[in-house]
């Protein structure tokens, strides 16, 4: 039995490439004491991770080469000197792009045997998590309101907005391309969806919030997050989530005009947030997103690539925009 791991090979100092990693074949060893042995069904594409090999996201240090491209997997327990863990337990962790990984019993986390492994990288994953609290804790939104969302047909932004919705909030997303505004809008309940790359977009985003904007929650920073500052009313919300737009280059740009002259005149509060600050309240996190999947009231979105080998590509892919929903890589 063999390994097969997606190498961070060079360190990107322009755009990322495929030509960035390196697939290898390495031996698997037993499991010590204590450790378990994980074979990956499917990773999470995340468009964070491309801040990491930038050297902007805090949690995950400063970025290196000649190691396994760290991700959140979903997989089956192949192995186990754990008591906890038995083979054939799902599980979810830190699989990284491979097709074994070795964990310690406290780094895995079991998947009830109801529950669809995969919403584990979508709704009740990091992404969903990301996307209820950076909404609910961070925006506050109150029924009636207005929340707007960039990145809108993303893994965490197609989520915000039917949370949002279910809210009871008037939902308007940002997006880069036609169809995935349509997609919003008639398969997700937006009530608007504006394409930031069409050459009216100002006044688009203008004409789809007639009553301003009281949340809006900002995946991109750049320039979208530059024409929704002017679209936010008093006492609006802004939950910084991430900063999409400006991570795959060496050279990002500085934040855009109005702050914080404009924070001040409409008392705009803005709050950057990870997700982990709310380790403590997953649970009942994922069992209020659980209910909202059963009942139907909340559509996971999946965008699902096929063999770890096509992991570079799908992630170069992402980050131009190729993705609808929550991108996976099924390893086969
Ligand atoms: N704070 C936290 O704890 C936390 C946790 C998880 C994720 N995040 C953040 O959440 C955001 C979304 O991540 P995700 O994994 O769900 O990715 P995603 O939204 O599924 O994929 C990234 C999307 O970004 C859009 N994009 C790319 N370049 C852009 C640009 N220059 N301007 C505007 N949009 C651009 C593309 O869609 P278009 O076609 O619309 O351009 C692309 O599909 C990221 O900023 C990530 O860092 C934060």
């Amino acid at each position: 039995m063999k390994n097969q791991q997606i190498i961070i090979d060079q360190l990107p100092t322009g755009k990322l490439s495929a030509q960035h990693y390196r697939l290898q074949d390495s031996d698997i060893g037993h499991p010590g004491p204590g450790e378990i042995l994980v074979r990956t069904e499917a990773f999470l594409v995340a468009a964070g991770s491309r801040a990491g090999l930038q050297g902007s996201a805090s949690y995950a240090g400063a970025p290196t080469t000649g190691i396994v491209m760290g991700g959140t997997g979903v997989g089956i327990v192949v192995e186990s000197s754990d008591a906890g863990f038995a083979p054939g337990d799902k599980v979810v962790c830190s699989t990284g792009w491979q097709r074994y990984s070795m964990h310690a019993a406290n780094a895995l986390q079991k998947i009830p045997a109801e529950i669809d492994a995969i919403h584990y990288l979508g709704p009740l994953g990091v992404n969903g998590l990301t996307a209820y609290f950076g909404l609910l804790k961070v925006g506050q939104p109150e029924a009636g309101e207005t929340v707007m969302v960039s990145a809108a047909a993303g893994s965490v932004g197609h989520l915000v907005g039917q949370m949002a919705k279910i809210r009871g909030c008037q939902v308007i997303g940002i997006a880069g391309q036609d169809h995935k505004c349509e997609l919003l809008v008639d398969q997700l309940g937006f009530d608007a969806a504006v394409n930031y790359k069409q050459g009216d977009y100002r006044s688009a985003l203008k004409e789809a919030t007639p009553n301003g904007v009281d949340v809006y929650f900002d995946n991109t920073g750049g320039f979208v997050l530059g024409s929704a500052l002017f679209r936010l009313n008093v006492n609006g919300r802004i939950a910084c989530c991430g900063v999409v737009s400006q991570y795959d280059t060496d050279a990002p740009e500085p934040g855009p005009k109005g702050i914080p002259g404009l924070l001040v005149n409409k008392r705009i509060r803005m709050q950057g947030f990870l997700v982990f600050d709310y380790l403590a309240l997953y649970a009942a996190a994922r069992k209020e997103i659980s209910g909202w999947l059963d009942s139907g009231q909340l559509t996971s979105m999946v965008d699902e690539v096929k063999g770890i080998e096509s992991a570079p590509a799908a992630f170069v892919d992402l980050l131009a925009g190729g993705n609808v929903g929550t991108r996976v890589v099924l390893v086969e």
